[in-house]
C-alpha cells in the first residue's frame, strides 16, 4: 500500500505550481479541490499505469479524461508520432496525413460527409454552433443541464430560475446578452422539450446534446427520448448537434449515432480522435459543410489545425479501433470488471449503482437510475471523496471528482481489472 501522506514531491511541485498558474493548474478539475491531497504530478504513463514524481504507480481509470482508449504510450501511436516528428511538426499547409485520417474516418462513419479538424473539443463545439447559426440564419441555441460542451461563452450557461428556460452564465466574463441566446432544458424530460419547442422552436438555430452525457455523472438517455428530440428538431427546422467529444470512437467507431441509430445534423469530436494529441473536429453533411469558409460565409480557421503530428497520432489510434471486434472485446472486458463490483454491492446492499455505457463507467452513490443532473445528491460526493483517497493509497487512480466518469482502456488487462475490482470492493466495505 502506498502512503497518502508520502506524496512529498507532488506536494512540493504543487506549491511551486501555485506560484506559476492560477490554482496551480492549467485546467481546474486537476486541482483536486473536491478530493483529498495534492494533485499527483505524473511523470510517465505506460499501458494502463501512470507513475508519479514520488515513484508511486497507479492503475489509471481517468485515461487523460478519455482520449487514451489504447492506454498510455501505445507503441503504434508512439511510432507514428516519432516518424512524423522527424520530418517536422507543422507546415501550415495541407498534408497527405490530413487526407489519410479524413478518408479513414469519413469512409467508415455513415453519419457524416465532410469534416474539419481543429485543436480541441471546445473549438469543435464553438465552430459547430457558429456553423449552425450561419446555416439557419437564427441565433438561439438549446442545451441541457448536466451536459458540458467545453468552455465557449455561449455554452457556459445553466438554467435560469423558475420556469424561465433562458440561461444564466456559469462563469464571470460572459455578457448576459450572450447567455440569453442559450436556452437550457433538463435532460430526460420529453414534456419540457415539447414546451421549449412550442415556445422557441422558430428562433432556435440548434440543439446541442451529449447523446451519452458523461460530464456530470453518466446520465444515460433512452433511445426514445433522443428520437423525440431528433423529430422535434426536424419539424422545427432546428439543427441537431451531437457532441461526441467523449462518446465518439469510444462507444463504437460511429459513436452514439450508430448506437442509437440517429442521424444528427452536425457531430463534434475530440479526445480519442487525436490519439492523445490535441485534436478536435466538427463534421456534417456536404450541404451544411459548404457554408464553412473558404467555400461559404461561416469563418473558421486555426494555425495548428490538422498539424501532421496530431494527424499521425489520431490516424494510428483509429487504425487500431477499426480492427475486428475491437469494441466488442473492450466493452465486454469493462462489463466483466463492473459486474464483479456490482455483484458485491448488491450482495452487501450498499446504496450505490454503477452506470455504464460501453467502456465508460460512473459510480453513483444512490440506488435509482440517474438520468438527469437533479437526481444527484451533492451530499453523496462525500462517499466518492473517501473512495478516491482509499484507492489512491492502494495504487488506483480515478479522476478527482465524483461527477467525472471513469474509462477502461484496451491496456487494462484482465488481471489488472480483477485486482481493481477486489480493491474497490474492499474500499467500499471500509466506507459503508
Ligand atoms: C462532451 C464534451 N464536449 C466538449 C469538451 C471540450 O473539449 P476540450 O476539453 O478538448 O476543449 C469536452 C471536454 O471534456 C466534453 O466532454
Amino acid at each position: 500500500m502506498q502512503n497518502v501522506n508520502n506524496r512529498e514531491i507532488s506536494s512540493n511541485l504543487f506549491e511551486r505550481a501555485k506560484e506559476l498558474f492560477p490554482g496551480g493548474v492549467n485546467s481546474p478539475v486537476r486541482a483536486f479541490r473536491s478530493v483529498h491531497g495534492p494533485p499527483l504530478f505524473i511523470k510517465e504513463g505506460q499501458g494502463a499505469y501512470m507513475i508519479d514524481e514520488d515513484g508511486h504507480r497507479y492503475l489509471d481509470f481517468c485515461c487523460s479524461w478519455g482520449p487514451l482508449i489504447l492506454g498510455h504510450n501505445h507503441p503504434h501511436v508512439r511510432e507514428a508520432i516519432i516518424k512524423t516528428v522527424e520530418k517536422g511538426t507543422s507546415f501550415g499547409t495541407p498534408t497527405r496525413l490530413g487526407n489519410e485520417i479524413g478518408e479513414l474516418i469519413i469512409s467508415r462513419h455513415r453519419y457524416i460527409d465532410q469534416m474539419r479538424f481543429v485543436s480541441s473539443g471546445t473549438e469543435a463545439v464553438m465552430s459547430a454552433i457558429r456553423l449552425a447559426r450561419g446555416y439557419t440564419g437564427k441565433d438561439k441555441i438549446l442545451k441541457f443541464s448536466g451536459c458540458y460542451h467545453g468552455h465557449a461563452d455561449s455554452l457556459l450557461v445553466k438554467a435560469g430560475s423558475g420556469l424561465a428556460t433562458f440561461g444564466v452564465s456559469t462563469s464571470a466574463g460572459i455578457p448576459e446578452g450572450f447567455a440569453q441566446e442559450t436556452l437550457v432544458a433538463p435532460l430526460a424530460d420529453s414534456a419540457a422539450l415539447e414546451r421549449v419547442f412550442a415556445q422557441h422552436g422558430e428562433s432556435l438555430a440548434a440543439v446541442i446534446i451529449e447523446p451519452i452525457p458523461a460530464n456530470n455523472g453518466l446520465l444515460l438517455q433512452t433511445k426514445t427520448y433522443l428520437q423525440h428530440l431528433r423529430s422535434l428538431c426536424t419539424t422545427h427546422g432546428v439543427l441537431l448537434i451531437f457532441d461526441e467529444v467523449i462518446s465518439g470512437f469510444r462507444i463504437a467507431f460511429e459513436g452514439a449515432c450508430a448506437t442509437y441509430e440517429i442521424q444528427p445534423d452536425i457531430c463534434t469530436f475530440g479526445k480519442i480522435i487525436g490519439g492523445g494529441m490535441p485534436v478536435g473536429a466538427f463534421a456534417a453533411s456536404r450541404e451544411i459543410m459548404k457554408e464553412v469558409s473558404p467555400l461559404g460565409p461561416v469563418y473558421q480557421a486555426g494555425t495548428l489545425s490538422a498539424n501532421p503530428v496530431a494527424m499521425a497520432a489520431g490516424k494510428a489510434a483509429l487504425e487500431i479501433l477499426l480492427e475486428k471486434d475491437f469494441y466488442r472485446n473492450l466493452n465486454r472486458k469493462a462489463s466483466h470488471f463492473l459486474n464483479r463490483i456490482r455483484a458485491h454491492v448488491h450482495k452487501q446492499g450498499y446504496p450505490m449503482r454503477i452506470q455504464q455505457a460501453g467502456s465508460i463507467f460512473w459510480f453513483a452513490f444512490g440506488t435509482e437510475v440517474v438520468r438527469h443532473a437533479d437526481q444527484i445528491d451533492p451530499d453523496s460526493m462525500k462517499y466518492f471523496k473517501e473512495l478516491h483517497a482509499l484507492l489512491l493509497d492502494r495504487g488506483i487512480y480515478l479522476g478527482p471528482s465524483g461527477y467525472e466518469v471513469g474509462f477502461v482502456s484496451t491496456a487494462h488487462s484482465p488481471t489488472d481489472l480483477e485486482m481493481a475490482a477486489d480493491t474497490i470492493c474492499a474500499c467500499l466495505d471500509q466506507i459503508f
